[in-house]
Formats: structure tokens, C-alpha cells, sequence
């Protein structure tokens, strides 16, 4: 998502990096291992991201290096199939994405958010042909209320359709949301959870203070709504915590943060945004970055989230 220097018209003005050092980013997580790469038809204005992934392709040739994820649901064009998880928007998606990242299958198709208007049955279908014709090697769902998500599992086994393998939800110390329906059947049925946004668009990193302004340049300088949704008392002894932490164990915020989502087993991948060099090599430590459980113990009890009913009744019963 932060490939690309988007104009106005797009969420990513002056938050996303340049073609240049995008390709550079590209080369040094090849380099360090980093071979899951996620993009989205819309992320930039008019597919940007993608092109940029394309035309690295292109010059580097190493494309069968890389597991390719894309994703398809928010507008692309004006008309009835400019958007959403209808067969016919789904049919333009994947040409408009094969065409802009040069290849000639996407292995993991995701859909971006859930189609309330449009039935479950009719986007599987459309996704189980691109599957059958070698366009798409697995498919994957994102932002999926739980209700939904079960629905889509089950109607996939009814009919013998491709089913999702991977849901891509927001998964971070600052919100948990999906530890109360998410998680539980994502781990009944086997389906792994791709976390997005796992620094919180950068807040974990520990370079926001409380009493600051933001560092000049930074992405919560320039989404400052999102910025001040993540002002709150919880938020700020969650930064606390994890820079101790850091601190205790030699690391950085960045890692620790990190290296939480990768200790809980349901955790695939988690999906990295760095939009330079160095925040990618920082973000990388975590993978080789072991927390200590009475650490790991901090951070969880820190960053619980109110669990609500009836999860708390059950809670207090089974545990
Ligand atoms: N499915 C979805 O709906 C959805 C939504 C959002 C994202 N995603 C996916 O998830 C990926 C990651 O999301 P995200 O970009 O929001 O992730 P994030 O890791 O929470 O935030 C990334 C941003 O934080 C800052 N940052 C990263 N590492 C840092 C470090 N070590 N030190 C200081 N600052 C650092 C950078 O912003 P600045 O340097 O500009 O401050 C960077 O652009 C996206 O690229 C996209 O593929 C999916």
C-alpha cells in the first residue's frame, strides 16, 4: 500500500513512497526473506501499487520468487461494475490487476471487504472459475463481519467450491477486536489470519508522543482523524509498555510489536508496511526476536480489549 506517490485523489497522498525507493524495498525483502507480498487494485489512484509491482517484475524477471496477494471490491471505474463482489466486477478485477502486475496468475485473490448487496453463493462461484482457469491460485478474504465469514465457509463446503484460506483483518496491540469471533473459527476451520496494519499505520513504533506533535512527514501527521481515534489513555500505556519491553530485551518498539502477532500461532504472515529501507530492515528484526512469556504476559494484559457480552459471561465460566 505504500508503493507510489499518489496524487489528491487518493487515501495515500503524501503517505506512500516513491518508484525508486519502492523498488529498493522490493529487492532488500527478497533479500532478507520476505517472499508473501501483499498489494490492492486500489491502492494508489488507478492501480499504482500494482504497476509499480509489475514494472519490478518486468525489470527484475523475478516474479516466481514472490507469493503474489492482490485484492478486488472498492471502485475502480464509474458504472455497476466499477466496484464490488458481483461476477461481472470480479471478471474486470482480475484482468485490470493481471494486466498492471504483469503476470499471469495471482496466488492469493483476496476481496477487500465483504458485498452485503450481493449474495456469498455468487462471489464464490465467480472466484472458484478463475481459480479452475489457473487466473488465481487461492483466494483469501478481508474486513468480513464473523456472521459472514462462517456463512461463506459453510456455503463453499455445501457446494464444493474453492474456499477461503487466509482472512486479512486488522490485528494489532492496539485493536483486538478479532480475538473475540475471528480467531476462535479461524482456528476451528484452518484458516490463517494475515494481520493489517500490525504497527497501527506506525503508532507502535513509538515515534508519537502523548504531549508532541507528530514528526514531520509521518503518516499520522497527514491522517490526523486516524490519529486522533489512537489518542486515547489505553493507547498511550500500551506505547509504554511495549517501549519497555523494548527496552528490556534489547529491541525496538517496531519489533516488539511485530514480534507479538508473530507469537500467536494463528498468525500466517503478518503484512508489513515500510516505506523506506530502514523501517523495513527494523520491521524484519521481529522475525528472529523471541519475547520472554512473563514479557509477552505485559503486553497482552496491557492492550486487553473489553470483551463484551456474551463473551464475558462465557469467559468467566470456560475460561
Ligand atoms: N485489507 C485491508 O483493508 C488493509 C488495510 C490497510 C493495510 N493493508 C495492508 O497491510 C499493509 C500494512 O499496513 P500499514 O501500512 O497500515 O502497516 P503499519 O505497519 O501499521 O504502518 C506502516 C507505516 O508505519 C510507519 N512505519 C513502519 N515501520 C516503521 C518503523 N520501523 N519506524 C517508524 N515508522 C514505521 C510508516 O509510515 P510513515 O513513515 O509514513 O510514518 C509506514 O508506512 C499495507 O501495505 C497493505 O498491504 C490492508
Amino acid at each position: 500500500m505504500t508503493f507510489g506517490e499518489a496524487d489528491e485523489s487518493s487515501f495515500m497522498h503524501n503517505v506512500g513512497a516513491t518508484e525508486a525507493t519502492s523498488f529498493k524495498v522490493m529487492e532488500r525483502a527478497l533479500e532478507l526473506g520476505i517472499t508473501f507480498w501483499d498489494t490492492a487494485n486500489i491502492y494508489g489512484q488507478d492501480g499504482l501499487s500494482e504497476k509499480i509491482i509489475g514494472n519490478w517484475f518486468a525489470s527484475s524477471g523475478k516474479r516466481d520468487e514472490v507469493i503474489l496477494a492482490t485484492k478486488f471490491r472498492f471502485r475502480m471505474h464509474d458504472g455497476p461494475n466499477g466496484a464490488g463482489a458481483s461476477r461481472g466486477h470480479i471478471m474486470n478485477a482480475i484482468e485490470g490487476s493481471l494486466r498492471r502486475l504483469q503476470t499471469d496468475r495471482i496466488d492469493l485473490y483476496q476481496i477487500h471487504m465483504q458485498d452485503s448487496s450481493v449474495a456469498e453463493e455468487e462471489t464464490l462461484r465467480a472466484l472458484d472459475d478463475l481459480v479452475k482457469q489457473g487466473k488465481v491460485r487461492y483466494i483469501g478474504l478481508s474486513n468480513y463481519t464473523a456472521y459472514r465469514m462462517v456463512e461463506s465457509l459453510w456455503t463453499s463446503k455445501s457446494l464444493s467450491l474453492e474456499p477461503f484460506v487466509a482472512a486479512q483483518m486488522q490485528y494489532s496491540l492496539l485493536c483486538r477486536d478479532i480475538e473475540r469471533e475471528h480467531i476462535p473459527y479461524a482456528k476451528k476451520c484452518g484458516l490463517g489470519i494475515l494481520p493489517w496494519s500490525p504497527l497501527a499505520s506506525g503508532f507502535l513504533s513509538g515515534k508519537y508522543r502523548e504531549n508532541d506533535e507528530p514528526p514531520a512527514g509521518s503518516r499520522l501527521a497527514t491522517w490526523s482523524d486516524r490519529r486522533k481515534a489512537f489518542d486515547t489513555s489505553q493507547n498511550w500505556a500500551i506505547i509504554e509498555v511495549v517501549r519497555a519491553v523494548a527496552k528490556e530485551i534489547d529491541a525496538t518498539p517496531s519489533a516488539v510489536a511485530l514480534a507479538w502477532l508473530l507469537s500467536k500461532p494463528i498468525v500466517s504472515s503478518v503484512i508489513i508496511g515500510a516505506r523506506t529501507i530502514a523501517q523495513l530492515e527494523e520491521n524484519a528484526a521481529a522475525v528472529t526476536l523471541t519475547i520472554p512469556d512473563a514479557l509477552l504476559q505485559r503486553l497482552e494484559e496491557v492492550s486487553k480489549p473489553h470483551i463484551g457480552y456474551p463473551y464475558d459471561f462465557i469467559a468467566r465460566v470456560e475460561g
